[in-house]
């Protein structure tokens, strides 16, 4: 028997059944769903609707469906369509006729918005967790780098050299974004949309601030219409789980290129790579190709669900119930893809006398000639264009730069110090440079914003888990 019955006889065709059913999916809401159904009770007794006793009666009811949940003792019948009309027929089959009275005032269209945001809110203090811990983990393995430096690149070529602390602080940089982007949209998700009932609130007198204040949400709607069919909330967050895959994306990138014999700046530990079914020689970055490669699900999730809101008309449409796969998978796969390169960090060993060796190229020296010239008196265009000469001879007789630079008029033993090994990176003091003097300062302004960001992030956690 459906719960709507009483208007539309017989029951579901069977194909019909299992293409609109949700509950394959939507039974990871359970616990955001008894949560709901808890704080829904309290609403009714405060508006005088179930009495005390019946309110007991409820929460123990909805007590006992948690426990069959928990310990996977629930028997889910055919008939039930999804989490919400499941646990609503198995209260109503424990205590009778005052299970009946759990959805008086209520609808599905504003619980599942209500159990989605409870879902949401949890899943963006899980996310906020992980991205912080490998930003810390970056910022960590900086430390150990000491003065290691590398080149630095452009268009994949030699550009000038780098720390590679600060190169591994870039990375942590963004994921920072990605957990104030988390924070932001956490706000937003922050609000109880139920009471909104069906689509249009209730002529019962239900006070939608009671179950928001038992929810610890902080506040409810203003328009019950959009209460029920704002899904922004779930597209956001997709928004940040795909830009943070993004992000994951470039680093796997980076560590499967460092890997390669080509590049050998780094090699990651046993656990976090494997090997060859063929070759024996394998050692494959695998963890750092997929998270290279769940990017582009993160990015399809979005503009699928993008593609589902686009034109639906006000309020509850069933195409909603498009909104939830994407949106857990994405948690899902985005953490794990978050914990595997964590794990491949904390563990690599850096190579960096290769990383030297490549570094220390008398081409990566050429702007330095340049900026010495410059502080002698030549403007830069003219500087730029006499050692742009120089490289392309050196290219032309197949000798280093500094054997050109020894023989050249106006530069000397000073110009030939700039072509010293590491003097390139040291020469980097601007703020926010590359070199150990702003490497310094940055060391400090990263410690101080993950300390602020993890502070945030407990108060996000306390209270999901006080709700
Ligand atoms: N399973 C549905 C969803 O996920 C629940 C709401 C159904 N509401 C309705 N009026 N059919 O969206």
């Amino acid at each position: 028997m459906t719960l709507w019955s009483g208007r539309l006889g017989g029951g579901l065709d069977d194909e019909m059944a299992a293409f609109t059913s949700s509950l394959a999916f939507d039974r990871q809401l359970w616990h955001a769903d008894l949560e709901g159904s808890r704080a829904h009770v309290s609403g009714l007794r405060a508006a005088g609707l179930v009495s005390d006793d019946e309110a007991h009666a409820l929460v123990a009811a909805i007590d006992e469906v948690a426990g069959e949940l928990e310990d996977d003792a629930f028997v889910f019948l055919a008939s039930d369509e999804d989490i919400h009309t499941a646990v609503e027929r198995r209260v109503t089959e424990l205590i009778g006729p005052t299970g009946a009275k759990l959805h008086t005032g209520r609808s599905r269209n504003d619980q599942v918005a209500t159990d989605l945001r409870l879902w949401t809110r949890r899943a963006i203090a899980l996310l906020v967790d992980a991205v912080l811990d490998l930003a810390t983990t970056l910022h960590e393995s900086a430390d150990r780098a000491g003065d290691a430096y590398l080149p630095g690149y452009t268009h994949l070529q030699r550009a000038q050299p780098v720390l590679l602390s600060h190169h591994l602080r870039a990375h942590s940089w963004a994921l920072l974004r990605d957990a104030e982007r988390l924070f932001d949209a956490d706000v937003r998700v922050d609000s109880s949309p139920l009471g909104a009932g069906a689509l249009a609130g209730s002529s019962l007198p239900l006070d939608p601030a009671v179950a928001a204040r038992e929810l610890g949400f902080s506040r409810t709607f203003h328009n019950s219409l959009d209460a029920v069919s704002d899904r922004d909330f779930v597209a956001e967050l997709l928004f940040c789980t795909a830009l943070c895959g993004v992000h994951l994306s470039r680093m796997g990138e980076e560590l499967v290129l460092w890997t390669s014999a080509e590049f050998g700046f780094c090699e990651l530990d046993d656990r976090f790579t494997t090997g060859s079914s063929m070759l024996p020689q394998k050692k494959n970055p695998d963890a750092a190709e997929l998270a290279r490669g769940k990017a582009g699900r993160l990015i399809g999730n979005l503009t699928g669900l993008l593609a589902t809101l686009k034109g639906l008309p006000l309020a509850y449409n069933r195409d909603l119930q498009e909104d939830k796969e994407p949106l857990f998978d994405s948690v899902a796969q985005l953490r794990g893809a978050l914990l595997a390169l964590r794990g491949c960090y904390a563990t690599a060993s850096y190579k960096t006398a290769a990383m030297a060796i490549a570094a220390d190229d008398d081409d990566a020296v050429a702007v330095d000639l340049a900026e010495w010239l410059v502080v002698r008196g030549t403007p830069f265009r003219e500087s730029h264009h006499l050692v742009g000469g120089l490289v392309s001879e050196a290219h032309e007789r197949g000798v280093r730069l500094r054997d050109v630079v020894a023989l050249a008029d106006g530069f000397g033993d000073e110009a030939l110090s700039l072509f010293e090994p590491g003097s390139a990176v040291r020469r980097r003091t601007t703020p926010g440079g590359a070199g150990p003097v702003p490497g310094a300062h940055q060391r400090e302004s990263l410690a101080t914003a993950l300390d602020v960001a993890r502070a945030r992030a407990s108060a996000l956690a306390g209270r999901t888990a006080s709700a």
